[in-house]
């Protein structure tokens, strides 16, 4: 069984608690872990960013959700932590391709940008697609050696 840790902004707090209730049950190999935040008062997207992604990198088998207005902050946010790899998607295709080709870890979504049914097809085409390894493999490493570069 793999962890979900999933978090959220103010902008995304509606969205998080609808993707929780879709999220329960539906993946019978998948715990979900609410990082918060617990409601729509104001609160900084990277401090969200930070929680999610720290637990993130502690676990191999662990994977992120990170929402905010855009998921643009979250995922540069998230970005910054090693080991993570943050995408912002914006529709099935670039989930799926997010995952096979970037071995994507944790899945950025804006709250203000996408639909409730558009996020759950995106987080259902994330959470079952493989990473590809191969050539793609490869690349991800190279990815990995600039952490920390200038
Ligand atoms: C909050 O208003 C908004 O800036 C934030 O949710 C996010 O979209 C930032 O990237």
């Amino acid at each position: 069984m793999k962890t979900l840790f999933i978090g959220s902004d103010h902008a995304g707090f509606d969205l998080k608690e609808k993707l929780l209730v879709f999220l329960s049950g539906k993946f019978a190999d998948v715990r979900v872990v609410d990082c918060g935040c617990p409601d729509l008062q104001s609160v900084d997207y990277p401090v969200i960013a930070e929680k999610v992604s720290h637990e993130v990198a502690q676990d191999p088998e662990a994977v992120g959700i990170l929402i905010c207005g855009t998921g643009i902050g979250m995922s540069i946010a998230a970005n910054k932590m090693s080991g993570i790899r943050a995408a912002n998607v914006w529709n099935e295709e670039t989930a799926k391709l997010s995952r096979a080709h970037n071995n994507a870890n944790v899945l950025c979504l804006g709250a203000r940008t996408l639909t409730g049914p558009e996020s759950q097809l995106i987080v259902t085409a994330w959470l079952n697609t493989p990473f590809s390894g191969g050539r793609h493999l490869n690349r991800v490493n190279l990815i990995s050696q600039m952490e920390g570069k200038k």
